[in-house]
């Protein structure tokens, strides 16, 4: 007998769902699965063949799958699907049972769809899962955010499948509300800036060294064997390697180089905003995928503003270890400016987070896993209110210790006329973030001369204005 019986069903049976649910049966949970596009729902059924996995091709057969109080994960795309999915599910639900978005969705999506659930008596997680495919099948890391009894209701579940670092599992509760899938946007945040800074490295070791792609999946693969070890810069070693099947060329050559992008970063560098906190180097990230997108005008303006590319004079075993320390620096900066993200809007918006359980889910599954979260986690654990990562020895003397690289690799890129925005907002941030002072002031009497909005004086309290144009 089948019918009431399963732990969780899934809603969304494509890369993700399907390999989630794999996972969850790997791991002995009697699971079900459903998705309205039936050769998903076949799918499914072919793959999990001898596993304690159901595919439904209805909702009400998928409903009748689960043990009440019912358990239903989605793994959809973020925006109207998800609340089409709410939608199709409602009439079947009862008071008690648990809806887990575990998408990217938008984090004041889940707070809205949160509170029209519990209006219903419906409980709503909203979970981010980093890792992909390989991760959803075998271990992504977690980010769950709701009510916490709602969390602990899944926390078997979710410890069993998350990814294990040391025998710890990657998934902790982050918060009530929307925590979970506003700390997995700033993840991606974060891997958006990782990306674009490893791209910046590509072009000045391709255009700016002239190094061949063999040479270019040695330099990475070398860096990811020290203290730059992370999986983003291990999966660019072997995107170097790859073979195109129907060239028979390096595949990397093959690619338009022009980036996609499915809104977390937006949603990061957006909120960020409206909390004011400043994260150039993921803002500079999400405009050079913008920036990539425009392959016509910069054809154009190639022409316009044509520069060559000066031949490389200097040396390259010095260039190339000045940039791997310069990469390493600028990685510090931009999970400070994520997780100074998180800290402001944990403040913002009561999520209550624990940087330090986020560091450590981060340390597994997910894409910006590290060496250096170690550092990060070990950085709040002995600073829990720590305001920002360069604040902490653990990771200031690391920066310390690289940014005179990061300057000179800044420079040489300026002098050799290949863009590298995300290197020079990791510097611009770092040097604005160790000046005493900073020249606000000129910025102040402009808004005061033509504005009358006042100043602040360095003598005495109090707000002041003048008429500038006087005497
Ligand atoms: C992850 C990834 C995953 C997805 C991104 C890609 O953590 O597993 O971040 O969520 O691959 O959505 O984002 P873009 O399409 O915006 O690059």
């Amino acid at each position: 007998m089948e019918t009431q019986r399963h732990e969780i069903g899934m809603i969304g049976l494509g890369v993700m769902g399907r390999n989630m649910l794999l996972n969850m049966a790997d791991h002995g949970f009697p699971v079900a699965g459903y998705d309205k596009d039936s050769s998903k729902v076949e799918a499914l059924r072919k793959e999990s063949a001898g596993n304690d996995i159901h595919a439904a091709a209805n909702i009400e057969d998928f409903i009748g799958l689960l043990r009440a109080p019912r358990a239903v994960m989605m793994l959809v795309p973020a925006g109207p699907p998800v609340d089409s999915v709410i939608g199709d599910l409602l009439p079947h639900l009862e008071k008690g049972d648990l809806i887990i978005d575990a998408g990217n969705s938008y984090f004041k999506d889940t707070n809205l769809r949160a509170r029209n659930l519990a209006g219903k008596g419906i409980q709503f997680l909203g979970v981010g899962v980093s890792g992909g495919e390989e991760g959803a099948r075998h271990g992504p890391s977690i980010m769950p955010g709701g009510p916490k009894e709602a969390y602990e209701r899944v926390r078997p579940l979710l410890e069993a499948v998350a990814a294990k670092v040391n025998g710890e599992a990657c998934v902790a509760y982050l918060g009530p509300g929307s925590a979970g899938h506003f700390v997995k946007t700033v993840h991606n945040g974060i891997e958006y800036a990782l990306m674009q800074l490893l791209a910046e490295t590509y072009d000045l070791m391709k255009r700016g060294l002239g190094l061949s792609d063999d040479e270019l999946r040695d330099v990475y693969d070398a860096w990811n064997r020290g203290e730059l070890n992370g999986y983003l810069v291990e999966i660019t070693s072997r995107i170097f390697n790859k073979i195109d099947e129907k060239t028979g060329k390096r595949l990397i050559d093959e690619i338009l180089d022009v980036g996609k992008q499915n809104g977390t970063g937006m949603w990061t560098s957006q909120s960020a905003m409206e909390l004011q906190v400043p994260i150039p180097t993921i803002d500079l990230a999400v405009a050079m995928r913008d920036m990539s997108v425009l392959e016509k005008q910069r054809e154009t303006a190639g022409a316009i503003f044509k520069r060559p590319i000066p031949p490389f004079t200097g040396d390259r075993k010095v260039f190339l270890d000045q940039l791997g320390h310069a990469l390493y620096a600028a990685m510090i900066v931009a999970y400070a400016q994520g997780m100074a993200v998180l800290a402001a809007a944990s403040d913002k918006y009561a999520y209550t987070l624990d940087l330090e359980a986020v560091a450590r889910i981060w340390r597994g599954g997910c894409i910006i896993r590290a060496e250096l979260l170690e550092d990060i986690r070990t950085a709040y654990r002995n600073q829990p209110g720590l305001p920002n990562l360069l604040l902490a020895p653990e990771l200031s003397n690391k920066v310390r210790a690289n940014q005179e690289d990061l300057r000179r690799v800044v420079c040489a890129a300026i002098e050799i006329g290949l863009p590298v925005p995300c290197f020079m907002t990791a510097l611009g941030y770092l040097d604005g973030y160790r000046s005493a002072w900073l020249p606000a002031n000129l910025i102040q009497a402009q808004r005061d001369y033509f504005g009358a909005h006042s100043y602040e004086r360095v003598d005495v309290k109090g707000t002041f204005h003048t008429d500038w144009t006087k005497g």
